[in-house]
């Protein structure tokens, strides 16, 4: 597993496609954009770029990640859903048979989203504070839980909500963002200590930096030991 990735060659996933050079997923509602994405069609029907600049998990693949566990049917916890702009390719990924509950502190963007999980059907959001999984106590136990919230115990919130909610043997990714952490030490710092946290419930499958699509990100894909 490697640190650094630089010229990565982009792997393609169950659900993700490579069109004009470009990450995609295939567009649940043909016709519909989410954000600024392009639409194209190809044999696997119409299909929408992924955005490295605006999607950690994009950046992450462009990266070169090796090990990217969502997958059609998989019901999916996702911490810090925001607007939808990742979740509406997760959305893509997990297709009908799959769910996705998103968890969101923010009212004013979680109203962004509503649009957008009324038209797809396999999006919950849910406004909530990520780190009291106990008021959201009626989410099914899930395939894999997303976390993306910026905040300085993000990898407890991670493993909290992971207690309570992922299967055994389930998948966990968590976006890692230094600056929230500790903006006075070494991002690789940051992720060394971080992996410790997340090393004591979790194997670590994959890790990767965003560089240069997000600057001091590391991105984590975990697997419940
Ligand atoms: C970096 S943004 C998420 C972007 C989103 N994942 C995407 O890719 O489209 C972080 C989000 O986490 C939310 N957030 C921060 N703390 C939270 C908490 N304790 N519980 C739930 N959401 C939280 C913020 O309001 C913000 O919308």
């Amino acid at each position: 597993m490697s640190k650094k990735r630089n010229n990565a060659k982009v792997n393609e996933f169950e659900g993700t496609f490579l069109a004009d050079g470009k990450l995609c997923t295939k567009n649940m509602i043909p016709g519909k954009r989410v954000y600024d994405e392009f639409l194209y069609n190809s044999k696997h029907g119409e299909l929408r770029s992924w955005d490295p600049r605006r999607s950690k998990p994009a950046a992450a693949i462009y990266k070169g990640l090796h090990h990217f566990p969502l997958k059609k049917g998989m019901k999916v916890l996702y911490l810090g859903v925001a607007s939808g702009t990742t979740c509406s390719h997760f959305s893509d990924l997990v297709e009908k048979e799959g769910i996705i509950y998103g968890i969101e502190i923010s009212d004013r963007v979680l109203r962004e989203i509503l649009t957008i999980a009324k038209e797809r059907g396999n999006i919950v959001p849910i406004l909530a504070d990520a780190r009291m999984p106990e008021e959201f106590p009626w989410i099914e136990d899930v395939d894999l839980v997303y976390a993306d919230i910026a905040i300085k115990d993000q990898s407890e919130v991670l493993i909290r909500n992971c207690k309570k909610f992922l299967k055994p043997g389930g998948f966990a990714m968590i976006a890692i963002k230094s600056r929230s952490i500790d903006v006075t030490k070494r991002p690789t710092d940051v992720y060394k200590e971080e992996r410790k946290k997340l090393e004591q419930f979790f194997n670590v499958t994959d890790f990767v930096t965003l560089e240069p699509h997000e600057r001091d990100h590391g991105y984590f894909v975990l697997k419940r030991k």
